[in-house]
């Protein structure tokens, strides 16, 4: 596996995954993939690939303008074959280093959905505390309105 910068000819299978998250509905709040594929291409976006086969997608940017500049936020989507091996863990690690060499002094997660065990689990392993809860805020495919997590980790000592 290599993690590298997004190129215009990984946009088809990053449609593709982002297709499968917005069916899915449970993990973010896009309701359209190109809303989903727009959000790489404004970001700094790195892809996970096996050779020619995409695996994984991350991006990060500024989270707030002006005097919030300084903190990233990022999203991250793995491809339901790829999961459970590593992929995520590799992309959160990769996310952390590149925000940090960009000046970045914190990462903040805005919306993590708190049905989303595994996503949560990783984040903690990567050193995200849960900041706060928002209730009922994101609109579940299948259990309605559930509560999500701000997470948020310092990338500075
Ligand atoms: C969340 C997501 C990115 C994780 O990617 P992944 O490639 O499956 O993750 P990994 O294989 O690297 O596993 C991450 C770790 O979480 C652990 N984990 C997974 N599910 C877990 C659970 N329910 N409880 C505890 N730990 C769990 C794994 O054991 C692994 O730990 P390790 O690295 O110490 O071995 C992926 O499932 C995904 O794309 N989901 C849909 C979109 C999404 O939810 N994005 C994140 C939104 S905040």
């Amino acid at each position: 596996m290599e993690i590298r910068p997004l190129r215009d000819g990984d946009v088809p299978q990053l449609f593709e995954l982002a297709q499968t998250i917005v069916k899915d509905g449970t993990t973010y709040v896009f309701e359209d993939a190109n809303d989903f594929v727009s959000a790489f291409l404004r970001g700094h976006a790195f892809v996970a690939v096996d050779g020619d086969e995409l695996l994984g997608a991350y991006y990060f940017r500024a989270n707030q303008p002006g005097r919030g500049a300084h903190v990233a936020n990022a999203s991250f989507a793995v491809t339901e074959a790829a999961r459970n091996q590593g992929v995520g863990r590799a992309l959160g690690e990769h996310a952390i280093e590149a925000a940090r060499e960009r000046g970045f002094r914190a990462m903040q997660f805005n919306l993590v959905v708190a049905t989303n065990e595994s996503a949560i689990a990783l984040w903690q392993k990567l050193g995200f505390e849960i900041a706060g809860t928002l209730p009922g805020s994101f609109h579940h495919e299948t259990d309605g309105y559930v509560d999500a997590h701000v997470m948020y980790r310092a990338l500075i000592d």
